[in-house]
């Protein structure tokens, strides 16, 4: 009798112990799969002053949640928010309106990447700034410590300028740093610089012990067709230009991602589409064929992808008059339950 209590108990502990171990760790790959379809929002929104004077409102997840997006991205313009007179805290109501906002997001079960987009700041002078950019990840990682994991961080959208390839790696490695300090497993989305340009991912040196990473690129080739009209290019005269999905035109995306994934496969990290999209100003037609081609394009790959953005100039949604940009809808999610009879395909 005895000796069977103990056979018994010792089953019991070993399986205890087998199904421990066999149970994996959240693997970077596969989180970065299930990201899925997200969406760029709230950089320019006036919901960072008040909220209700912001376009943004909680309904909007709601929306996107049945549009079948799974994430949104979010920008945030914070430096404005924060002041070196009291060591960079940032301001209590920016905080709360941040934290507002990732609930609604949670309660929608949308994944939340939080994104710095201070990238022109750094660029412009990155000594004079890096102070602050890394006092922002502190507080940061400290507020969000206790976050669910499906709330990830994006220290630095598009480093650029003045913010060279080689000085990105040794501050990003120092933000990183910083966020491993209480947030030790969480997912950190890291790009290249040059604008997360996939012609720079070469250039991209990672902690090689950090696994909890995914490399994020932006893709807005070609850029005379994506920013046609785009002021802060300086290409408000340069407009007319069209995409028309050519054998050529589509052979062009699928080699630049070829050469993304094969970097990603070398190097053994998961990669992020985190941005793409074509700007107002060019022909909506082409606009759809395009972000279509792109987002297909991705998908092959295996990659998630954000879509650059919900409101705005490239906006798939249309805040103002309360509706989706439905040929954009259609393109990122052709089946789309929010989609219009009419705009079915
Ligand atoms: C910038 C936006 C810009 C977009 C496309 C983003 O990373 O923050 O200002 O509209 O790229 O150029």
């Amino acid at each position: 009798m005895d000796s069977m209590r103990f056979w018994g108990w010792m089953c019991i502990f070993l399986f205890a112990v087998v199904a421990g171990s066999a149970a994996p760790e959240a693997d970077a790959f596969d989180q970065a799969r299930k990201l899925g379809r997200g969406v760029n929002l709230l950089s320019y929104d006036r919901v960072w002053e008040s909220r209700e004077r912001g376009r943004f409102k909680p309904k909007h997840f709601q929306l996107l949640k049945n549009a079948g997006f799974s994430r949104v991205r979010i920008n945030l313009y914070s430096f404005r928010h924060m002041s070196n007179t009291n060591g960079w805290a940032l301001e209590a109501q920016w905080l709360d309106t941040l934290d507002w906002i990732i609930d609604a997001a949670l309660e929608q079960k949308l994944k939340v990447i939080l994104d710095l987009h201070e990238f022109a700041v750094l660029g412009k002078d990155p000594a004079a700034n890096k102070e602050q950019f890394l006092a922002f990840w502190r507080l940061i990682s400290d507020h969000c410590q206790k976050r669910p994991d499906d709330v990830w961080f994006e220290p630095l959208n598009e480093p650029s300028e003045k913010l060279t390839e080689e000085l990105w790696n040794g501050y990003f490695a120092e933000a990183l740093k910083i966020i491993r300090e209480k947030n030790p497993k969480r997912m950190v989305v890291v790009g290249p610089g040059h604008w997360n340009s996939i012609d720079h991912l070469h250039e991209l040196v990672l902690p090689e012990n950090d696994r909890n990473l995914i490399v994020t690129v932006h893709y807005y080739q070609p850029f005379e067709f994506t920013h046609q009209g785009a002021a802060w290019v300086n290409r408000q005269d340069k407009l007319g230009v069209s995409w028309d999905g050519t054998t050529e035109q589509r052979a062009a995306i699928k080699r630049d991602f070829d050469k993304v994934a094969a970097w990603g496969k070398k190097n053994n990290r998961p990669i992020f589409l985190g941005e793409f999209g074509a700007y107002e100003k060019a022909d909506i037609a082409a606009r759809e064929r395009y972000t279509a081609a792109v987002a297909r394009a991705a998908e092959e790959q295996g990659w998630s992808w954000a879509y650059w953005e919900f409101n705005g100039g490239f906006a798939v949604y249309d805040a103002r008059q309360g509706k989706w940009v439905e040929p954009i809808l259609r393109a990122l999610i052709p089946r789309s339950p929010e989609l219009s009879d009419v705009a079915k395909p």
